[in-house]
């Protein structure tokens, strides 16, 4: 159980993200050498986790930068905080940036790191599921403001990332549940062996010590891994792939979802009901099949993640998806299957159809 996997992520300026059991003491082999100081920055909820650190990093100036909890964190007033003790440091471009929290935590650490003196090297120790298969890997960085979320922020690749599954022991059940969201959601995109896993074990299973959610963790980050090495910026991918664009498999609803309740919904729960949304407006304008419409329910649904929703009327979370980042001028996009493992960008479907695909998520019948 103690082997640790090691998962390359080969872009231009390539890092290993390592995953395994009680593995903290690899941070040091992480760190870029020649580093001399190391601000750890971390939500004042998880004190309890820093104490290995003294340790760890025994020999290094270590400071560490307590931030708010979750997306409180996530804004220029924190991200000041943090510069201002960095500048009070005398941190320079050898020394590094540890962040230790959730996705959040690492977004805005990620941001610090990138802009402090145009960029200092950056470690994540995600705590969450959901850090782990996402935040954590393919260098988005970014901060909210009153106009949106991340609306703001860098590209800055991380120097390494440690997933120490034992880290997730104490997370709340709700939250590796809905961490999975993105698990699953990378099972339809690319790597189907990931739904089977989820359909032939008990959630109640998947528990940090569980063999099978270190191989969804590992599958889905390889996943990532592969996908940022191809379009780190999300530029476009190569025949008909969409690129990084991929990764937004269900976003676009769930992101309409997150906003309509007033970021109530977990970011995991919206992208599982904008999974199905997105393979209900498959079946209408592309033809996608109804068993892996029907799939889609199924595994979502087994890990514990809602499949139908009807909380906001269709025209409220119609505007929201018009302001979408990702839309492009005024046509609405969304990656599609075509079929499993198969995503295409269907660009500006009708009305109709996008409003059938919501009858059909609200449809308790249907799930
Ligand atoms: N979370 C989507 C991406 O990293 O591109």
């Amino acid at each position: 159980m103690n082997h640790l996997t090691v998962i390359p992520v080969t872009t231009a300026a390539p890092y290993d993200v390592v995953v395994g059991h009680g593995i903290l003491d690899r941070l040091r082999g992480l760190l870029p050498a020649g580093v001399q100081r190391v601000a750890i920055i971390t939500p004042e909820s998880l004190e309890d986790l820093l104490e290995p650190f003294a340790d760890l990093l025994e020999g290094l100036d270590v400071i560490v930068l307590q931030v708010p909890d979750g997306e409180e964190a996530k804004n220029w007033e924190v991200a000041a905080a943090c510069w201002e003790s960095l500048g009070e440091e005398g941190f320079t471009r050898s020394d590094a940036v540890v962040t230790l929290g959730g996705g959040a935590t690492t977004d805005l650490g990620g941001f610090v790191a990138a802009t402090w003196l145009r960029g200092v090297a950056v470690i994540h120790i995600p705590t969450t599921v959901l850090g782990m298969v996402d935040a954590a890997v393919g260098g988005k960085t970014g901060i909210n403001t009153p106009a949106g979320k991340n609306l703001v922020g860098s590209f800055h690749e991380p120097a390494g990332v440690l997933c120490d599954l034992a880290l997730l022991a104490t997370l709340p059940r709700a939250e590796v549940v809905a961490g999975l969201g993105e698990v699953v959601k990378c099972g339809f995109i690319a790597d189907p062996r990931i739904l089977e896993l989820v359909e032939s074990t008990e959630p109640s299973d998947l528990t940090a010590d569980s063999p099978v959610l270190r191989e969804l963790v590992e599958r889905a980050i390889r996943v990532k891994a592969d996908v940022v090495a191809g379009d780190l910026r999300e530029t476009g991918g190569v025949d008909g792939h969409p690129g990084r664009e991929v990764l937004n498999y269900g976003h676009t609803l769930a992101h309409a979802i997150e906003r309509a309740t007033d970021y109530s919904i977990r970011h995991g729960e919206a992208v599982a009901l904008g999974c199905v949304y997105v393979a209900e407006l498959a079946a209408r304008a592309g033809g996608l099949s109804p068993e892996l419409v029907a799939r889609h329910r199924t595994a979502f649904g087994k890990v514990g993640l809602p499949t139908s929703w009807d909380g906001a009327d269709f025209e409220t979370l119609l505007a929201t998806m018009r302001v979408d980042k990702k839309a492009r001028g005024n046509q609405l996009r969304f990656v599609v299957l075509e079929d499993l493992a198969r995503p295409v960008v269907l660009a500006g479907p009708s009305e109709e159809d996008l409003r059938a695909a919501y009858s059909a998520l609200s449809d308790r019948q249907g799930s």
